[in-house]
């Protein structure tokens, strides 16, 4: 594995969370493939789990992890090629990434999409240059358009209950990702990760319900049957996965925000005595309600746990042969 910033760079999903929960089994059975090696976990955004999994995650392989909260502690980067830089950038991704790329063996990067100007966005410029210009693997740690750790963990979460609970015989798993209402516009990364590698897995029903207006990227849900009723959905589901998401079209807005898309006991009764999943962080009560987080159904806990065995599987494959030794 070159980079881990989609579906794409990985040749085979099923292996890959074998060796996830391989590690969940013995997270130091490769303690020493790290030693001596370190990784930069870049983060232009906040975050809780993927920057502490990771952190983990490196420890457990052997690795020295050091984060660096770059949008707050470090200079303001320009990623424009050819840049007149008298604006407030102070120093070119040509002129950083190389620099990183000797201190470091791996690169984490964490960063979010404006909503402002969706080409902009989904041209992914940052986590592009970084590759371009570090010369060392880059690992998505959430970009513009895709959270790929997120969703691997999601198939992992989700293979780890069907191996405990072969619920669904013979027939594949019903995996809906239901939109949600929310406060504020948020990227559509996780969806369209989620949908990505679903979609990728190829062993599921796979059904994305959501309002009016809120239609994904094509490239990303190709594959899916896609309905606006919810209801309809939800029957017979295995797993339900809830995620708010701003528009695609009409970019980065909030059109319907119908608090009746909010997942509640009531609607669980439809499914299939579905899990419940939420990436988080979560705001209680809007997108999703206290007696669905708070009772048994829920697996979200259990779904963050698994960002560790997630984040230490891709590191385990993309770590170089030898230590960079600065
Ligand atoms: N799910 C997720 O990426 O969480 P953080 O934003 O806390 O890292």
């Amino acid at each position: 594995m070159k980079n881990f910033t989609s579906v794409h760079d990985v040749s085979d999903i099923n292996a890959l969370v074998k060796i996830a929960l391989d590690f969940k089994n013995d997270p130091f059975k490769s303690k020493q493939s790290g030693i001596n090696k370190r990784i930069g976990l870049l983060f232009f955004n906040p975050s809780m789990r993927t920057r502490l999994s990771t952190q983990i995650a490196a420890q457990n392989l052997g690795m020295e992890a050091i984060v660096f909260n770059i949008s707050h502690e470090g200079w303001t980067l320009e990623f424009e090629e050819e840049a007149i830089m008298s604006g407030t950038t102070v120093e070119h991704v040509k002129d950083a990434a190389p620099v990183l790329g000797k201190y470091f063996d791996v690169l984490g990067i964490r960063t979010f999409p404006s909503l402002k100007n969706r080409e902009d966005d989904y041209s992914e410029l940052y986590i592009k240059q970084f590759i371009k210009y570090s010369g060392i693997p880059i690992v998505s740690l959430e970009s513009a358009t895709l959270h790929p750790l997120q969703s691997l963990t999601d198939i992992i979460t989700i293979q780890e209950c069907r191996n405990r609970q072969p619920a669904t015989g013979n027939r594949q798993p019903r995996i809906v990702l239901t939109w949600a209402p929310h406060v504020k516009p948020l990227p559509q990364c996780v969806a369209n990760s989620f949908s990505q590698w679903i979609n990728a897995w190829g062993v599921a029903d796979f059904v994305i319900t959501h309002p009016e207006e809120y239609e994904l990227d094509e490239q990303f849900t190709k594959g899916a049957t896609i309905t606006n009723n919810q209801n309809e959905a939800l029957k017979n589901a295995d797993f339900v996965y809830v995620k708010n998401w701003s528009t695609y079209k009409d970019y980065g807005k909030i059109y319907c925000n119908d608090p009746g898309w909010m997942l509640t006991n009531e609607k669980l009764m439809i499914t299939n005595n579905a899990k419940i999943m939420h990436c988080l962080p979560v705001r209680r009560n809007v997108e999703l309600s206290d007696d669905i987080l708070d009772g048994s159904h829920s697996i979200v806990t259990q779904q963050a746990a698994n960002r560790v065995w997630a984040a230490q599987a891709v590191l385990s494959k993309i770590l170089p042969p030898s230590p960079k030794g600065v």
